[in-house]
């Protein structure tokens, strides 16, 4: 096959959702279409599930499974697809933020019971800025849920998206016949208990009394009347509003019930776009130059304590990389050779020999690698990552066995390189701040620092609301800023400055009273 060929039939997307939505059932039935699996039940769930006691190896065992199902590839209708994994607990969102910026496009699950949820509403925002295209997958409609026209408001207000239904539920619940599927000017109709579209008839009409021949008169009245309001309020699918990331198509279905999914994987396959051009700090890189490059979007660690190696997430972004050829480290300015490169086929790792732009690549890694790093065939080029959010929770970092500061201080800066969580140095003091979405990211630390480390920590409390970027036009207001906040002032791991402000209430004063500075709450802007 030619070599762009190759390229363009690549679709490298995840699949992302609040949690419970319907994300890993949907990966499943997915893979199922691809033929990567037999069987239903045969993708774990990556999602960790929460002890009571929080017991950090029982996380760590369940992480372990998400290893193996972290890129998900198959052959499906002459495409060569790429699904990315994200976790599913919500104190992993950074991971799940950066696998954002591996993809070249998005599908969300929204439950229809449930609507948008605060997950969903940040996976989105990393969606925007970085123009990813989207599309929505309502699920559950087997089950009692939101009137899909004030769903569809729900999306369009909470997400700032613009919507455009490509298919409509005829009723829901117990009561659920099916949809009309507008893309293809079909009707699906739906049988509890069958695991597919039981009867698909195609009506292009949808005034034809043919419709009222497959579902009663008062159900086909109500569908006509909301597919003509669907036409006259949200405008057709444009495809150019689609791959902006302006317009975002909405399908409706069960994937429990592997309801919708083929005719969303179809369609999937026609609008999303193959490998996108990506930009570097240098210039915009496209796919199909001949030279290789690529960047460090994941580091998972390894489970097993004794060798502290990793697996280095690489996503291709130009050319083909191939095995044993030797490529430039550019922040080490080093050449190197991979020898065992992984692909991630369904559930198995294999050795790959070639990978192209738009495939993932694992390559083993014993510390050469931080989240961000360019690999190319020589060229000196910088790829721009995902900016850090403000983390939720704080905790200062002291060290427990002052006979290991040497251990501890390497382990935290592993750590962070490896993305697990952000630090932040106080100016005033000098302490080590240590900022996370979520609590387990704490236990995740401080378990790894010993048993990878041999280093002991300990937590002690900072009650904080925000970490803000910090910048200003004018120097002498911003160094009277710091001189008045600097007990709250500190650096993050590039030496930017950053203001920590410990209420809501403290930080709207800050912006009140100094005009002249921008507040950011990621560390691009
Ligand atoms: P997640 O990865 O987004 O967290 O969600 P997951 O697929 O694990 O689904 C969450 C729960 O919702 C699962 O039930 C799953 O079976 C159910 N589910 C998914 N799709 C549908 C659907 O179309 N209709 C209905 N009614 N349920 C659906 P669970 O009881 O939590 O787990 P399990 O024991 O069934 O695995």
């Amino acid at each position: 096959m030619a070599y762009s060929e190759e390229i363009r039939r690549r679709r490298t997307f995840a699949i992302v959702s609040h949690p419970d939505a319907g994300k890993t059932t949907l990966t499943e039935k997915l893979l199922l279409f691809g033929g990567a699996i037999h069987l239903a039940g045969a993708v774990k769930s990556n999602k960790i599930r929460k002890t009571a006691t929080s017991d950090w190896m029982d996380i760590e065992k369940q992480r372990g499974i998400s290893v193996a199902t972290s890129v998900m590839a198959f052959d499906y209708a002459g495409h060569k697809i790429n699904i990315l994994d994200t976790p599913g607990h919500q104190d992993f969102a950074e991971d799940t933020f950066r696998t954002l910026t591996a993809v070249d496009s998005v599908i969300i699950v929204i439950d229809i019971a449930k609507g948008v949820e605060a997950q969903t509403r940040k996976l989105m925002e990393v969606c925007r800025m970085r123009k990813t295209p989207v599309i929505v997958f309502v699920n559950k409609l087997d089950r009692e849920g939101k009137d899909p026209f004030d769903l569809l408001d729900e999306i369009e207000e909470e997400l700032s998206i613009k919507v455009r239904p490509l298919s409509w539920p005829i009723d829901m619940g117990r009561r659920f016949r099916g949809v009309y599927n507008i893309y293809e000017e079909k009707l699906d109709l739906y049988t509890p208990s069958k695991q597919y579209v039981t009867e698909s008839i195609e009506i292009k009409d949808i005034s034809s009394p043919e419709l009222e021949e497959h579902i009663d008169a008062r159900l086909a009245g109500r569908l006509r009347a909301d597919l003509e309001l669907i036409e006259g309020v949200y405008p057709r699918l444009d495809a150019g509003t689609y791959l902006r990331g302006d317009v975002a198509p909405v399908f409706f279905g069960s994937a429990l019930n592997n309801f919708g999914v083929r005719e969303l994987l179809d369609c999937f396959l026609s609008i999303a776009p193959p490998p996108r051009p990506v930009v570097a700090v240098e210039r915009t890189v496209d796919p199909e130059e001949e030279s290789f490059s690529g960047f460090v979007f994941k580091i998972h660690a390894n489970m097993d304590p004794n060798h502290r190696s990793c697996i280095a997430f690489v996503k291709v972004c130009s050319g083909r990389f191939e095995r044993n050829a030797a490529y430039r480290h550019v922040r080490l300015d080093r050449l190197m050779r991979f020898s065992s490169p992984t692909a991630f086929m369904a559930q198995k790792k294999e050795t790959l020999d070639e990978a192209f732009a738009g495939d993932i690549v694992g390559l083993p890694d014993t510390g050469n690698f931080k989240i961000g790093d360019t690999l190319t065939s020589g060229e000196e080029l910088h790829f721009q990552g995902l900016p850090s959010f403000s983390p939720e929770m704080f905790k200062y970092i002291e060290n427990a066995d002052p006979m290991k500061a040497k251990q501890l201080a390497k382990g935290i800066e592993q750590l962070m390189d490896e993305g697990v969580a952000q630090l932040f140095t106080n100016r005033f003091n000098g302490r080590k701040i240590i900022g996370t979405v979520g609590q387990l990211q704490f236990e995740v630390i401080q378990y790894r620092l010993l048993h990878e480390y041999g280093a002991r920590c300990k937590w002690e409390p900072l009650s904080l609301y925000k970490a803000c970027w910090i910048e200003s036009d004018n120097a002498a207001a911003l160094d009277n800023f710091m001189k008045r906040k600097t007990q709250y002032m500190a650096l993050d791991r590039e030496g930017r400055d950053v203001y920590l402000a410990d209420s809501a209430y403290v930080l709207t004063m800050a912006q009140q009273d100094f005009p002249g500075i921008r507040f950011h709450f990621s560390s691009e802007f």
